[in-house]
């Protein structure tokens, strides 16, 4: 048998929109894209979303518009997808890498609190994996410090913090990536209560243009065209039935994976809606095998799985070429012992059975 650990979900209503849109003429941002940030600030209860072309895009425009720069500092999680830290060096300032909660993966707040100094500017706070950061924390840190929290949501759409989603507490950004939990193919969003916050991010997304021909501010072309706004209007309506049948996976996984001696099943905070964008097992000494013996084996026998990630962001070669610092134990071990197994929303029930199967297999003493 041969198991995906990703698989988007693509079927007739985003062939259907697509089609509407190539038929139209219209291919850049248009109806389309203006209509799929209406249908996303309502589903993530924000005023406002501007729709850009790619996640590290919503990052880079956030910082922006926020006026960070040369001479602030922005606290990063050392245990992410290594755009959460790029950003904040594309706008000339620096990212400080703070320690992971062991348990969720997301930043930790305590070594976040320890790393502020009087240059820090923002938080970037990365809902890892589909669960969401410890917001409560955050939100009290920033409020004592007055600093801006971006919420780094690209893999956390539909993701709750007591009843609320993620994106909707700071600043949110979102890339629709094609594995994502949503995808628009290439794509990202910045959600926001604030009117003039968004009005900044839709200026810098195009041309720093205010009216035909008009440019007020150095602005980019960082638009999202209308086919992919098309696609992610037919998305966010599946979005809830996608993750359901994720949360649904991953409760498969943790009752058939539980016992396992040495396998650490995902966390779940009691006040959190966990999306399972990704389903993480922590493989630890105790396990028979070591984490890449695991990989390996599972990738032999047909079952698709990855490491996300093998390095903090501060280990990989061209941060730790600039002597950044990192972030604590908690983020090396991480990435030491972080296996994803699938748990996508097409998986069939004899599919995580396999999974089941071949990792108790592989952990039999
Ligand atoms: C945590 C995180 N932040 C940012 C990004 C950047 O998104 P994109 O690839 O759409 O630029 C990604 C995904 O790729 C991500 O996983």
């Amino acid at each position: 048998m041969k198991v995906s650990l990703v698989k988007p979900n693509i079927g007739k209503e985003e062939e259907e929109n697509v089609l509407a849109v190539l038929r139209s003429g219209m291919l850049a941002q248009g109806p389309w894209v203006k209509r799929f940030e209406g249908e996303f600030s309502k589903y993530i209860g924000v005023a406002h979303t501007v729709a850009v072309s790619n996640g590290t895009a919503a990052l880079d425009l956030a910082l922006r518009a926020l006026g960070v720069g040369p001479g602030d500092e922005v606290i990063v999680p050392d245990f992410t997808f290594i755009a959460t830290a790029n950003a904040v060096l594309f706008q000339g300032a620096k990212p400080v890498f703070a320690d992971i909660d062991p348990r969720t993966y997301n930043i930790s707040v305590k070594d976040t609190e320890a790393k502020v100094t009087k240059k820090t500017k923002a938080i970037i706070a990365v809902h890892l994996f589909g669960h969401p950061a410890d917001i409560a924390g955050l939100q009290k840190l920033c409020a004592n410090h007055n600093l801006h929290l971006i919420e780094d949501c690209a893999q956390a759409h539909g993701a709750e913090w007591n009843g609320k989603r993620v994106g909707s507490f700071g600043i949110g950004a979102f890339s629709f990536y094609p594995t994502k939990n949503m995808t628009t193919s290439e794509g990202g969003a910045v959600t926001t209560q604030d009117a003039e916050f968004a009005k900044k991010v839709d200026l810098l997304r195009n041309h720093g243009q205010a009216d035909k021909y008009l440019h007020t501010v150095l602005g980019y072309n960082l638009r999202m065209t209308d086919i992919c706004g098309a696609i992610g209007v037919a998305q966010l309506a599946k979005l809830d039935g996608m993750n359901a049948n994720r949360i649904r996976n991953a409760g498969i996984l943790n009752k058939g994976l539980s016992g396992v001696r040495g396998l650490v099943t995902p966390y779940k905070a009691e006040n959190a809606r966990h999306v399972y964008h990704q389903y993480v097992v922590r493989v630890t000494p105790e396990f028979k095998l070591a984490r890449d013996g695991l990989k390996d084996g599972l990738n032999g026998k047909g079952v698709g799985c990855a490491v996300h990630y093998p390095k903090p962001i501060t280990s990989q070669p061209f941060y730790s070429s600039q002597g950044y610092k990192a972030g604590g134990l908690n983020s090396n071990e991480a990435a030491e012992q972080v296996l994803s197994l699938p748990v996508h929303p097409g998986l069939a029930r004899e599919e995580l059975d396999y999974v089941i199967e071949c990792v108790k297999e592989a952990g039999e003493t």
